[in-house]
């Protein structure tokens, strides 16, 4: 579900315009629903409300402070990778005990922030720490513990594991095969818990997993929470009580119509799985990102050409791999459409290959001196012109947090859409920002 449609050939979001958000702000750039953010959160808490989730939303996905902020409103955790994450989910509103801090590279001072709450290195007061580190090798315990130690706090962990499980829409977002460069296996899990029970500086809690990203099937997650669960019950016998089990994210979204199943097609099959856990009285914990934020968000480009040579017709538009990397580095699919069409050119789906009289198959490029610089290849789409503004859908999620200046061009502007209102969220970058950090060149 969201709230991008088509009206009498116009493109609305929510009740605002395509056009005239374009009118509004120019292009290009990515409009977010409010109301279809919601929508999702409120989804997969309900979906999985049997075992009481606590939903920490990726901020990778899409870290605009007041995306985050409409989420933490609703009551959202945070779920993030670096300072700069957990500063944004900080502003944003988020309490330290709703974040989580994943990632296989954490320097001293992003465990400091962790465990003071705080990302201000001159923060003095008393420490706050986060809801829960998850560490990802022993000698990220042990640094976490040193860095516990120098606080006099004692940091709550959890560790991510490998449950080598098959999983993810492409290789580059596949994170649980042999592989992987993330977690430790089941026995490293055992023998950090076991090299930690009792510290003063470390309290492993926890067990963490994210098997990768878009996954359209609740088959894996089974796989590996049957696996994690029976891990929990090692942990325990062998003397450490696990109270926070993390089944990260992944879960798929919607880039044609139909294609991601709905959250009770997850939960029917992983909800029973953690039951019994839950009713010991553990925390469950889920770190969607792709979900809540896919299509939530679309990226709205002006065509500025249309050249045709003998074997293709290139639609070349004002943004292309600096705005929306997802297609040149993974190949991957967006719908792409006009934002305004005539009434035969509605479309009723979001497909791949949509059949309706007078479509030509093109290509939509960007403006990059690059081959790969390319929105939607061999698609087939109405008939546009320079000045049209083309919208691409499911860009919400690793769009604007995977942007790029390539060719020094600014990042895009961004716009939040709630009912009737729209208001920018992050203005665009202009020429002098884009040079603003070398020293000396304004
Ligand atoms: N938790 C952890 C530890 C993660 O590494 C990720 C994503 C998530 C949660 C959220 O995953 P999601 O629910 O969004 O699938 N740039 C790629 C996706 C990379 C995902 C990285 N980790 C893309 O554009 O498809």
């Amino acid at each position: 579900m969201d709230l991008f449609c088509y009206r009498e050939g116009r493109l609305w979001c929510e009740g605002v315009a395509a056009d005239e958000l374009v009118g509004r702000y120019g292009t290009p750039t990515y409009v977010y629903s409010h109301g279809t953010l919601v929508h999702h959160l409120e989804e997969l808490t309900r979906g999985f409300a049997p075992v009481d989730p606590f939903v920490c939303f990726s901020v990778k996905s899409c870290p605009n402070v007041h995306v985050l902020r409409a989420l933490v409103e609703r009551g959202a955790g945070m779920d993030v990778v670096s300072l700069g994450e957990m500063h944004r989910a900080l502003a944003a509103g988020c309490p330290p005990e709703r974040i989580v801090f994943a990632g296989v590279g954490k320097d001293d001072a992003e465990l400091r922030a962790a465990l003071l709450g705080s990302t201000d290195p001159a923060y003095a007061g008393p420490p706050r720490p986060i809801a829960m580190i998850n560490a990802e090798s022993a000698a990220e315990v042990d640094r976490i513990s040193r860095v516990a130690a120098g606080l006099g706090v004692r940091a709550g962990v959890a560790v991510r594991v490998n449950p080598l499980v098959e999983a993810g829409g492409h290789a580059y977002i596949k994170t649980a095969t042999h592989a992987s460069k993330f977690g430790v296996t089941f026995d490293q899990c055992a023998q950090i818990a076991a090299a930690h029970r009792g510290s003063p500086s470390v309290w492993v809690r926890g067990v963490h997993v994210h098997i990768g990203s878009s996954i359209a099937t609740a088959d894996p997650y089974e796989e590996a929470i049957r696996r994690v669960v029976g891990l929990v019950e090692r942990l325990g016998s062998e003397g450490t009580a696990i109270d926070h089990v993390d089944i990260g994210g992944g879960f798929a979204a919607d880039y044609t119509t139909g294609q991601a199943p709905a959250v009770p097609t997850y939960a029917q099959r992983v909800v029973p799985l953690l039951l019994p856990l839950r009713r010991r009285g553990v925390r469950v914990m889920l770190e969607p990102g792709r979900m809540i934020a896919g299509n939530s968000g679309v990226l709205l480009v002006r065509v500025l050409y249309v050249k045709r040579s003998p074997e293709k017709t290139f639609v070349i538009c004002d943004a292309g791999m600096n705005a929306l990397l997802r297609p040149a580095l993974y190949d991957a699919f967006h719908f792409v459409w006009p934002a305004r069409v005539g009434p035969e050119h509605t479309p009723a789906r979001r497909e791949r290959a949509p059949e309706m009289p007078g479509l030509v198959s093109v290509d939509v490029v960007g403006p990059l001196c690059e081959s790969g610089d390319f929105l939607a290849r061999d698609r087939a789409l109405p008939p546009v012109e320079p000045g049209d503004v083309l919208a691409v859908f499911t860009a919400g999620a690793y769009g604007m947090s995977m942007a790029n200046r390539y060719n020094s061009r600014g990042l895009p502007a961004e716009v939040m859409v709630s009912g009737e209102s729209s208001r920018l969220v992050r203005r665009r970058e202009t020429i002098d920002d884009v040079i603003a950090h070398e020293l000396g060149a304004g």
